[in-house]
């Protein structure tokens, strides 16, 4: 197992959730595109909760494995932005890498330096962080600096 020094997580924690989201992985439903990912989130608890993806006949209802552990942890009730990592594996030569989609989720709900461990099950891995892989993200103070503006509140 190959991976990097990093000083936003500890290298064990980094392979126990890539272990996890292997795990996950192993449930993907992929009748489609045969490419399964898994994703482990690890909560402020040291919970952790599992993603794997879940692709449909309309193509577009296709759920990413890290969504899927995103939308699962809020739903179990865990606060959003509460989250302390989360990593991604699937079969790849090199660390697989989130979609555009789940970048913006990751934004949403995650702080912007939480580390997102990137790995594969052939060994590679990384780490990164939220705002590494979506600079500039669309964030609530826009919708807030434009609505203060207008003089409304929130609904
Ligand atoms: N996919 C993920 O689940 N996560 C990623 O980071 C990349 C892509 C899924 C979506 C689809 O089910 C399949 O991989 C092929 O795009």
């Amino acid at each position: 197992m190959s991976g990097n020094a990093s000083s936003l997580i500890e290298e064990r924690e980094a392979l126990s959730l890539l272990e996890a989201a292997a795990e996950a992985r192993t449930r993907a439903y992929i009748p489609y595109s045969g490419f399964a990912v898994g994703a482990a989130l690890l909560d402020a608890e040291g919970g952790i909760h599992f993603g794997c993806n879940i692709e449909n006949a309309a193509y577009g209802p296709t759920n990413c494995a890290e969504r899927t552990a995103l939308f699962s942890a809020v739903a179990a009730g865990r606060p959003p932005r509460s989250f302390r990592a989360i990593a991604v594996t699937a079969d790849t030569a090199e660390p697989v890498t989130p979609c555009g989609t789940c970048r913006q989720v990751l934004a949403e709900l995650c702080a912007p330096d939480m580390p997102v461990v990137l790995g594969t099950i052939r060994g590679p891995w990384r780490v990164t962080t939220v705002a590494e892989l979506l600079p500039g993200a669309f964030s609530s103070a826009q919708l807030d600096e434009d609505r203060a503006r207008k003089g409304g509140d929130r609904p």
